[in-house]
């Protein structure tokens, strides 16, 4: 039977992550913060230790010999230094704690930062990173850091750079009923998404057929425009469509935000690094994960997965 440790299992790809693994008969284990996460999870039959992945010792004795394990700590929203702390520190701690272990894969799970404000063409694994934005520089470093322990020690670390995580349990159809959400700059620049159904599929296959070193993009086969994204969304959940918010004005909130969490250290609403993602051209291809791993997606495209947040959330208004 497959075995599996998941960093961030009270989160939200994590949790998906554990409940398709479970699904599929495999023994699954995972470390999170929240007890209540927890405790659903325990249900499942799924072990759950609350450790802080920033704290070594915390990560002493967690993995057997065997484990895929998973890394999915971290947010696309933060203070830096909670970005640095979950994104490398904790990373670099999950390595040193695991280096002996006997464990047969590692998958990091990042987001598309790497590639900086993205790009005019379609990116593929092979498209150089040019990070612009402090989440994509750290990702690039805590990518090294496996690099070479893979290189020293053989750790068997692959990369996975997905695509916007979307899906049931977001409540974006309740932020867009609330006109909480808005689009930054007319949304007229592309993202490229995956189900969170999908993206486990994805991390499984990864881990037990992807190799050692290599990058894969977990996004689903049609990019789409935010607004395009949005506006489908708004209308099939019979919401309105949200309304834009102009660059520049979101980036003088960006300074303001960013000033109030330097004195309070807590995270900011909006920081530079969701600005730099949410504002960039991602036309991601997912050529490698449906050649080389054989993937089948339940939602290749946002049409049919924006119909689970319907069943999902259409149902408190
Ligand atoms: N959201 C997106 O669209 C997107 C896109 C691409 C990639 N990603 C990446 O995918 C990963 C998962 O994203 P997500 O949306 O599932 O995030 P999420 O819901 O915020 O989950 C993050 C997980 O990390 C745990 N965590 C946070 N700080 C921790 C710490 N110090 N020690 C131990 N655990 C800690 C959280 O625990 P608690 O919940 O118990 O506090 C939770 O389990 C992240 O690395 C994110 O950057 C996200």
């Amino acid at each position: 039977m497959s075995q599996a440790l998941i960093f961030g299992i009270t989160g939200y790809a994590g949790s998906a992550l554990a409940r398709h693994l479970v699904d599929h008969g495999w023994t699954v284990r995972g470390i999170g913060r929240s007890e209540s996460a927890a405790g659903d999870l325990e249900t499942l039959g799924v072990e759950v230790e609350i450790a802080d992945v920033g704290e070594p010792e915390e990560l002493t004795g967690l993995g057997r010999a065997g484990d895929h394990v998973f890394y999915l700590v971290g947010s696309i929203s933060g203070h830096p230094d909670w970005t640095e702390r979950v994104g490398l520190d904790g990373v670099v701690n999950a390595e040193t704690a695991l280096a002996s272990a006997g464990i047969a894969s590692f998958v990091l799970v990042q987001t598309l930062a790497a590639y900086g404000r993205g790009s005019d063409e379609t990116i593929t694994e092979d498209t150089p990173t040019r990070p612009d934005s402090q989440l994509g520089r750290i990702s690039l470093l805590a990518e090294q850091h496996l690099r070479d322990a893979l290189g020293k020690r053989g750790f068997p670390a692959r990369f996975v750079r997905a695509g916007t995580i979307y899906g049931p349990g977001r409540r974006t159809v309740e932020a867009l009923r609330n006109k909480r959400l808005r689009m930054l700059g007319g949304g007229s620049n592309y993202s490229s998404r995956i189900h969170v159904d999908d993206l486990a599929m994805v991390l499984s296959a990864v881990a037990e057929r992807g190799r050692a070193g290599e990058v894969y993009l977990a996004v689903d086969d049609e990019p789409v425009s935010m607004a395009a994204y949005f506006d489908h969304l708004a209308d099939r959940a019979h919401v309105p469509a949200p309304g834009s918010t102009p660059k520049w004005l979101a980036r003088a909130m960006i300074s303001g935000f960013g000033l109030t969490s330097k004195l309070t250290k807590g995270h900011a609403p909006l920081g530079h690094n969701l600005y730099a993602l949410v504002t960039g051209n991602y036309t991601c291809s997912n050529a490698k994960i449906r050649g080389e791993l054989g993937v089948d997606l339940a939602y290749p495209t946002y049409v049919e997965g924006v119909e689970t947040l319907l069943a999902d959330e259409g149902e408190d208004e």
